[in-house]
């Protein structure tokens, strides 16, 4: 493959720095080239700098004109449901009538609802829909991506969503704990069957496990139980906790060392102080939380107490039908009161840290060369175009793999 060289580009815009995770006020940190080029090779930056400093090339290069763009690296979503057949746009419309998420999942609609659509596709239609979710997802920037199993919650359909994950190139993570299927007469009893039944072919398959710790899904006590072999059998740790009641997930992920404890919508000033002090990333999902009319997630007080913080869309049929990162950053600026700066850095470098995926989120030699180019030449479009849609070219490891 020839290298590839982005030229003219208007600004080259990267999260500065070469640590990661960006806690505090490093996290606003920017590096802007203007008049700047980068040159891919290999699948990974090999160079980036301003127009006037590149020296001739000594091999054939496919060359991209950058004329009036801004370049960013490649959007990370670090937090996604995307594997998933059905949807639940009846629900969406009973929800705008006043029933709540809450009242939907008990009476088993819901997450339920998913399940008993995501069995009865089988592997073929389930890759299908990751296709099409994966394709939505790039148009928007994404080049980096977390898909979640837990709508099969039977060892079949959990293994087949997690080989559909890994086989359309996104990072796949095992929610066995979602909810309890109908089959099993308590959370305790499923928690048996999947461990022993699933556990161990999703840990071959998986990079990370999760769990939904909420009244209705799983208490403190079995969350424990479940990371515990899910951390033996050699999986990272990530939490869905807070989203509705604070049930001492923050505490128990801080404790098990986990990645990531995402949603944190009920979370108080005491989780915040914990998280903040911790090695655990604040995965806030703010789609999440104006899809089902809750409170937002403490941003400010995450960021300015020094924790690990990432943004994602949480894409899922049911609490946020939403695969838009530029959606995520400009309602992270005007909702969460971070700065775009921030923004940019918490669905980057910030997020490919929650994935373990340290060589992406910068446009700096060595990382993979994941990059978007947008159609205005002031990156800052990405979010403050509300509902905007500047992303024009889509780079991955290199290679142009999706234009307007
Ligand atoms: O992150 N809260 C639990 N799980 C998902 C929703 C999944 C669904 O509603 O289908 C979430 O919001
Ligand atoms: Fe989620």
């Amino acid at each position: 493959m020839p290298p590839l060289l982005v030229r003219d580009l208007a600004q080259v815009v990267s999260p500065a720095g070469s640590g990661s995770p960006l806690r505090g006020s490093t996290l606003r940190e920017l590096e802007i080239v203007e008049d700047a080029y980068v040159l891919c090779e290999g699948g990974r930056v090999g160079a980036t700098g301003r127009m006037k400093d590149l020296g001739p090339l000594e091999v054939d290069v496919v060359e991209v004109d950058g004329r009036g763009r801004a370049a960013v690296p490649g959007l990370v979503d670090c937090h996604t449901h995307a594997c998933f057949a059905g949807d639940r746009a009846a629900e969406f419309a009973l929800r705008a009538g006043g029933a709540t998420y809450e009242e939907l999942h008990a009476a088993g609609g819901g997450i339920l609802s998913t399940v008993r659509a995501t069995r009865a596709a089988g592997e073929a239609r389930l890759a299908a829909a990751v296709e099409r979710h994966r394709g939505w997802m790039r148009a928007h920037g994404t080049t980096t991506w977390e898909g979640k199993s837990g709508y099969g919650l039977d060892r079949e359909t959990e293994l087949a969503q997690l080989r559909v994950v890994k086989a359309a190139g996104g990072v796949p993570t095992w929610l066995g704990a979602h909810a309890v299927p109908p089959e099993f007469d308590d959370a305790d009893a499923y928690l048996d069957f999947a461990l022993a039944e699933v556990l161990p072919e999703a840990a071959k398959l998986a990079k990370a496990a999760d769990v939904f710790v909420e009244r209705g899904a799983f208490d403190l006590g079995q969350a424990r139980r479940y990371l515990e072999a899910c951390r033996d059998a050699g999986l990272a740790l990530r939490l869905h906790a807070d989203q509705f009641t604070e049930a001492g997930g923050v505490s128990l992920a801080v404790e098990l060392g986990a990645r990531s404890v995402d949603h944190l919508e009920a979370t108080g000033s005491e989780g915040v102080r914990i998280l903040a002090a911790s090695a655990v990333a604040a995965v806030m999902l703010p789609v999440a939380a104006l899809f089902l009319g809750r409170p937002l997630p403490p941003a400010r007080a995450l960021i300015d107490g020094g924790a690990i913080v990432a943004l994602a869309t949480d894409f899922n049929p049911g609490s946020a039908f939403c695969e838009s990162l530029p959606l995520v950053m400009s309602l992270a600026c005007t909702q969460l009161k971070m700065a775009p700066a921030e923004a940019l850095a918490a669905c980057t470098v910030n997020a490919a840290h929650v994935l373990g995926r340290s060589d992406r989120g910068r446009l700096a030699p060595g990382y993979a060369a994941d990059l978007v180019l947008l159609d205005t030449p002031d990156w800052r479009y990405l979010a403050y175009h509300l509902g905007g849609d500047h992303v024009a070219v889509v780079i991955e490891e290199g290679k142009v793999a999706w234009e307007r």
